[in-house]
């Protein structure tokens, strides 16, 4: 099951309007940065948080075992830290091929650390695309991630990673927290760990 939303992005906004633009990084955006850019920043949106609600068929699960990745939910007066990089916009062909399992490309005003407000876009997969996988218990959550792999390697490196981003930025997101203390307790509890 792999909903490719590559052309339904390039119908979305016409990039070529711009030499280039901000895009807005919350997940893996964060500490996996394969593309070439102008200029980053760390960052804030306004009005969302991450949630492991988005099934990854084609990272870090397969589509007959989907693993779970970050996508965005709208919360009032929430705020989430990311980063932000200022690319040109052949990047976007990357970028869309490599969220193509349900994000959408949403406009969003991106506060940049450097005190500036500037317009961009943010990779949001929402509960009508056919990856989501939704809410499900923080438990039930690490114990997917635990047991996910797929092409870009184990689900739970990239909750470690992101964790450990977020800590070097000094920045807290309980949900991510709380997976990753479920995920460490039930992973040295496993049968499966050589402790010797
Ligand atoms: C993002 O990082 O901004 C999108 C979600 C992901 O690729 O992990």
């Amino acid at each position: 099951m792999v909903f490719d939303t590559q052309a339904l992005n390039k119908q979305r906004q016409n990039l070529t309007d711009f030499d280039d633009t901000w895009v807005f990084g919350y997940g893996s955006l964060i500490y996996k940065v394969d593309f070439d850019h102008i200029a980053c920043e760390n960052a804030h949106i306004h009005g969302f948080e991450r949630r492991f609600w988005q099934g990854s068929h084609d990272h870090r699960g397969t589509p007959e075992k989907p693993g779970r990745v970050l996508t965005l939910t709208p919360v009032e007066g929430a705020t989430c830290f990311g980063k932000a990089f200022k690319v040109e916009h052949q990047v976007f062909d990357h970028l869309d091929h490599r969220e193509k399992n349900g994000y959408l490309r949403h406009s969003i005003d991106i506060h940049l650390s450097s005190n500036r407000i500037v317009q961009g876009l943010v990779y949001i997969a929402s509960p009508d695309n056919a990856a989501y996988l939704g809410h499900a218990s923080i438990e039930d959550i690490a114990k997917q991630i635990l047991n996910s792999s797929g092409p870009s390697g184990e689900n739970k490196d990239y909750l470690f990673q992101l964790a450990d981003a977020l800590r070097a930025n000094n920045e807290v997101d309980e949900h991510v927290f709380a997976i990753e203390k479920a995920l460490c307790d039930r992973y040295s509890n496993s049968p499966q760990v050589n402790n010797t």
